[in-house]
């Protein structure tokens, strides 16, 4: 099993959480706002709901589990892979990385899913930068098995491969 952490329970993160549940993975779920983390499960529940409605959902349980947590190390301390998810500001994921990178396990892949922002600026403060990527869900996120990765200034090529399973 892969133990993987979300930062971020905004509309994507809680979607990305949700999928990796769905395939059975371990998901601990990383916000500071104790009111968005508290949504969190109804929000996944409505999205079971429309996937069910969709047609795409035949079992209502998710197999692996979702942990919301509001401490980042205590997110990040295990995990396999990390996917930030926060806001698209560049100072707040450089703090963010930075944070991360060091409470992590140090072959932790820990990507960012900025839309915009410059990969190499985003790892400025970052340890260990070889292990950070850029790697974008698409909406829906769920049942879209494609993933963007965006290798930053110093992304390795063995992090784009575990990327890319
Ligand atoms: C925390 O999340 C709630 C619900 O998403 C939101 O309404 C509120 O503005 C957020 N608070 C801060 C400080 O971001
Ligand atoms: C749904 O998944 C649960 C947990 O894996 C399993 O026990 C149950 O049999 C499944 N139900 C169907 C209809 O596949």
């Amino acid at each position: 099993m892969v133990c993987i952490a979300v930062l971020g329970c905004g509309l994507l993160g809680v979607k990305i959480a949700g999928e990796m549940a769905y395939h059975g993975h371990k998901v601990k779920l990383y916000d500071s706002n104790l009111t968005a983390l508290n949504a969190v499960y109804d929000k996944i529940e409505e999205d079971k709901e429309w996937m069910k409605s969709e047609g795409l959902l035949s079992n209502n349980t998710f197999i692996g589990q979702i942990y919301c947590l509001s401490r980042l190390e205590d997110a990040v301390k295990h995990a396999d892979f990390v996917f930030e998810a926060v806001v698209d500001d560049l100072p707040i994921k450089q703090d963010l990385f930075e944070r991360v990178t060091q409470c992590c396990p140090p072959n932790c892949i820990v990507a960012t899913n900025t839309l915009r922002l410059d990969i190499t600026a985003i790892v400025e403060r970052a340890t260990n930068k070889e292990r950070t990527v850029g790697l974008r869900f698409l909406y829906p996120v769920y049942y879209i098995p494609e993933v963007e990765i965006t290798p930053g200034g110093f992304t390795s090529g063995k992090t784009i491969e575990t990327g890319l399973y």
